[in-house]
């Protein structure tokens, strides 16, 4: 197995916004992820999940520590990773003012495909997500759960080798997410691609996951299972195990200096003018 993303003793400290000090999001972060795997990243809300999947796509640098994917330097060789990682955000992130079909092809145009062919790629993905016949809808006119199906069909048509998303369906009812969560598992298999997915419901997590890290604040793994070919059973103590593991947290951790994910965003973004935010790639 090769290993796709690397992350040895990885720390992030940010200045607090108020001026006062500075604030550990991540500490002496470890872990390897092979090529094909599936992880979920499991933890609760400001444990540093969505900190570490900006070091990973390149959105924000470690303050310590070496973070390699495809054995390249996601900060510092940013333009290296066009094409290769595909993201998936909470918020679908389209433009509204294009249809689903330009949506899709922004990124392949980016990349300079071929017109014709970028467009039969954005349509078939389209297809593949259950959008025939809503090509030319703006965002405006579709579902939550349809546009998040557009932002998926996004990610996959740059044929990227890394998919990387974070909460993609957490503002969606269940039955919805459930079918996506499903969808997503089956084009990531098929396409022998590796996915990260970051996500705060244990259900979730183990639908998804190959393998499964739960975070503790700040971001470094308290507990971690490969759910493979596991049974009931053993899922089952598997999913104890990780409710005992978030408790302890509750019961250990002070109350996390927070501020909203908005802001998080926008200051990742902020390094790294839209391109890979707005593109999904
Ligand atoms: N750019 C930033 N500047 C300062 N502090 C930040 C920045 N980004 C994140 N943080 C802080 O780092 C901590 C971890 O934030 P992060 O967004 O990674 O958490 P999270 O696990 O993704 O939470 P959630 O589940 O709510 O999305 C939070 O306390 C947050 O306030
Ligand atoms: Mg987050």
């Amino acid at each position: 197995m090769s290993t796709v993303i690397s992350f040895k003793n990885v720390t992030k400290i940010f200045a607090r916004p108020d001026g006062r000090g500075d604030f550990t999001a991540v500490e002496h972060l470890s872990f390897e992820i092979d090529k094909g795997e599936i992880v979920a990243v499991l933890g609760k809300t400001g444990c540093g999940k969505s900190t570490m999947f900006n070091i990973v796509s390149g959105l924000i640098e470690p303050t310590s520590g070496e973070a390699r994917v495809i054995g390249h330097d996601p900060f510092h060789e940013f333009a290296f990773f066009r094409g290769k990682i595909g993201i998936v955000f909470q918020n679908d992130r389209l433009m509204p003012w294009r249809s689903a079909l330009d949506n899709v092809r922004l990124g392949l145009q980016i990349l300079d495909c071929n017109p014709k062919e970028s467009e039969e790629t954005a349509r078939a993905w389209l297809r593949r997500l259950g959008l025939a016949g809503h090509e030319n809808d703006y965002p405006h006119a579709l579902s939550g759960g349809m546009r998040q199906r557009v932002s998926i069909a996004r990610a996959f048509a740059v044929d990227p080798q890394i998919l990387l998303c974070d909460e993609p369906f957490s503002s969606l009812d269940e039955m919805t997410a459930r079918d996506l969560r499903a969808e997503f598992v089956r084009l990531v298999r098929q396409n022998d691609k590796t996915a990260v997915f970051v996500t705060h419901q244990i259900n979730e997590a183990m639908e998804i996951g190959d393998r499964v890290m739960v975070f503790h604040r700040p971001a470094r793994i308290a507990y971690e299972a490969h759910l493979g070919s596991m049974n009931e059973e053993a899922r089952r103590k598997v999913r104890d195990e990780i409710m005992r593991v978030l408790a302890v947290e509750q019961a250990l951790a002070p109350p996390p200096f927070c501020q909203s994910r908005e802001l998080g965003d926008q200051q990742a973004g902020e390094q790294r003018p839209h391109e890979g935010k707005e593109t999904g790639c």
